[in-house]
């Protein structure tokens, strides 16, 4: 007998027979739920919640896996139960595997909307010997606004544009200044863009309901001229129009966002009137065409701290004719209007609480909040997370191990997609880690303990294999080298050393954080229990943890639909106090500690 399989919140719908379980129809269906055991009911992460209909008895693995609470809310393992009749399984974030995870990531913008731009439906009196006002006059008495004029874009399309629209209009006014017009039955779009060193999401957001109409990403053009910041500093100090390359090059990656937002949403790029760019310093720099040699030397000091405005066309970015970019403030060299866009999303700024909050990227950005003080820094933890300088390193993408699990010296592992193994990504580096760590593979300085039966010595390389060459995609072994685990050493040592300063700054210990707030793809997919087990995050009650997804897309969001976010935004920058972590006293020693396991 068939029975229909509702997966929420992906909203996909499976038809299966008797006895299926919900984790084979999740299979059949193209829905990614975590299974690093392939099923046989060891890893406890396939957790779905049956929201609705009976599924089988709860099975003794099951006893072992959940708690009582868990069993009352309905939450079962995948693996391990089957439907009896049609069902409504709820899939939680953390049982998804990445690629489904990516296009949840990120809350809203739960704010009031008092977008910048604002919005009139409008029918004008159309010209007649009697009344022989200009076009432009009598557009700008249609919205009462006597001060209004028209940027010089629009008034070259504008007689034709009010006569096509047979003279009703819907008019878009930014302050006294009329930026579009648009047919009456077209929605008025914000584009909102978090630029990452490595990749950019993007978000188009209806400015009159505030809802997200689509998300994409695409990765950072400016990558095949340097990782990280620092290189991409070098590029444009060193070569002839190297700065305005790497602007081209970022603009050329937003255009095609654009295009990608459009065809997703269905929607043209003429109805995009506003837009706000978040991203660190050099690459907020880098995009504006502002000079990035002095964030290259000490004291790293941006060209402009205060937040920036000017019309899209001026760089290239096309969107409508008259539409403008906002940038929001940034605070130091090092730390920019990504890490200030993230505060405003996870409120940060405003919480009576001790918090602290990070964003893992290529460049760590953390914030600290206590007792009305915002101290933040940045730490250089290197692109080792996106899956670069490792042996066998890759992006999230399928193929990637994203889960290791060791059982009884047995390495199992979950790749995206379920496809055979070709690499790792950031998350199943650090599981790895932990894991091996766990089962004695390796000792406090990270060296590989050659006596242990997981490890071996391949010429001057020591390894563990992950997936032996008869099982991955490419014929080859997946291994995890001595070089690879010194990579992430300095990665996490760089973070924890970036918390533990921030602590000592503030004068308080690690106990007295109310809230580890983790934001960021990578630091949203990572399994916190390997995180804490590699010292990268302290060993707090997990209840304090909260892995947000990608704040700074938010707060840029937010700042898309409402002023006042702005002026929150500006206000916390100029609050945020700039800790430099490399002429802190403490910090080499900090930083050599955290590199330990
Ligand atoms: S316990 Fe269900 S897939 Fe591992």
């Amino acid at each position: 007998m068939k029975h229909h399989i509702d997966f929420e919140p992906i909203g996909r719908r499976v038809d299966v027979d008797d006895d299926t379980t919900i984790l084979d129809a999740a299979r059949a269906g193209g829905v990614e739920l975590m299974s690093v055991c392939g099923g046989v009911g060891t890893c406890y992460e396939c957790k779905v919640r049956v929201a609705k209909g009976n599924v089988t008895p709860v099975t003794d693995i099951e006893q072992d896996a959940l708690t009582a609470d868990d069993l009352a809310q309905g939450f079962r393992l995948g693996c391990q139960c089957a439907p009896i009749g049609d069902v409504k399984i709820d899939i939680p974030a953390e049982s998804l595997s990445t690629p489904q995870r990516l296009q949840v990531e990120g809350q809203g913008a739960e704010v009031e909307l008092d977008p910048v731009a604002k919005i009139f439906d409008v029918e004008i009196p159309p010209p007649s010997l009697h009344d022989l006002r200009s076009d432009a006059s009598r557009l700008i008495e249609s919205i009462q606004c006597d001060h209004a004029a028209i940027s010089l874009v629009l008034l070259s399309d504008l007689s034709s544009t009010l006569r096509r629209l047979n003279w009703r209009a819907r008019v878009i006014a930014r302050g006294d200044e009329v930026i579009a017009i648009l047919p009456q039955d077209q929605s008025v779009l914000g584009l909102a863009v978090d630029i990452g060193t490595t990749k950019v999401a993007g978000y188009l957001v209806d400015l009159q309901t505030g809802e997200t109409r689509a998300k994409a990403g695409v990765m950072n053009p400016q990558i095949g001229y340097g990782e990280d910041v620092i290189s991409r500093i070098h590029y444009a100090n060193t070569h002839k129009h190297g700065r305005e390359t790497l602007q081209e090059k970022i603009v050329e990656g937003l255009n095609q966002l654009v295009d990608d937002l459009c065809s997703l949403a269905n929607c043209s790029r003429d109805q995009i009137v506003e837009s706000v760019i978040v991203g660190n310093t050099v690459i907020h720099h880098l995009f504006a065409g502002l000079p990035v040699e002095q964030l290259g030397e000490a004291p790293y000091v941006p060209a402009i701290s205060e937040a920036l405005e000017f019309r899209a066309k001026e760089i290239g970015l096309r969107l409508a004719p008259g539409a403008y970019v906002f940038l929001p403030p940034n605070i130091a060299g090092y730390v920019g209007a990504d890490h200030v866009s993230m505060a405003l999303a996870s409120g940060i700024g405003e919480t009576a609480q001790t918090v602290i909050g990070l964003d893992i990227g290529t460049n760590t950005e953390i914030s600290l909040a206590h007792q009305g003080r915002v101290i933040c820094c940045s730490c250089p933890s290197g692109p080792a997370f996106e899956g670069a300088h490792i042996q066998d390193g890759m992006r999230a993408a399928p193929g990637a191990i994203e889960r290791v699990q060791i059982r009884g010296g047995v390495i199992q592992v979950h790749t995206i997609a379920d496809q055979a193994a070709v690499g790792m990504c950031g998350s199943g580096i650090l599981d790895a880690i932990a894991e091996l760590i766990n089962v004695g593979a390796l000792d406090s300085r990270g060296g590989m303990k050659m006596d242990h039966p997981l490890t071996r010595q391949r010429e001057k390389s020591k390894e563990v294999v992950l997936v032996d060459a008869q099982h991955s995609g490419h014929g080859r072994d997946v291994v995890i080298t001595r070089k690879d685990i010194n990579e992430i050493q300095l990665a996490k040592g760089a973070i924890r050393a970036g918390v533990e300063i921030l602590l000592k700054v503030a004068g308080i210990g690690s106990g007295e954080l109310d809230r580890f707030i983790v934001a960021g793809a990578f630091g949203t997919y990572l399994d916190l229990e390997s995180a804490i087990r590699a010292g990268m995050f302290l060993d707090l009650p997990r209840d304090r943890f909260r892995q947000i997804g990608n704040a700074a897309g938010s707060g840029a969001r937010r700042m898309l639909v409402s002023k006042n976010q702005r002026a929150a935004a500006s206000d916390l920058a100029r609050r945020m106090e700039y800790v430099e972590l490399t002429v802190h006293p403490d910090f080499e020693k900090v930083f050599v500690k955290g590199m330990m396991f």
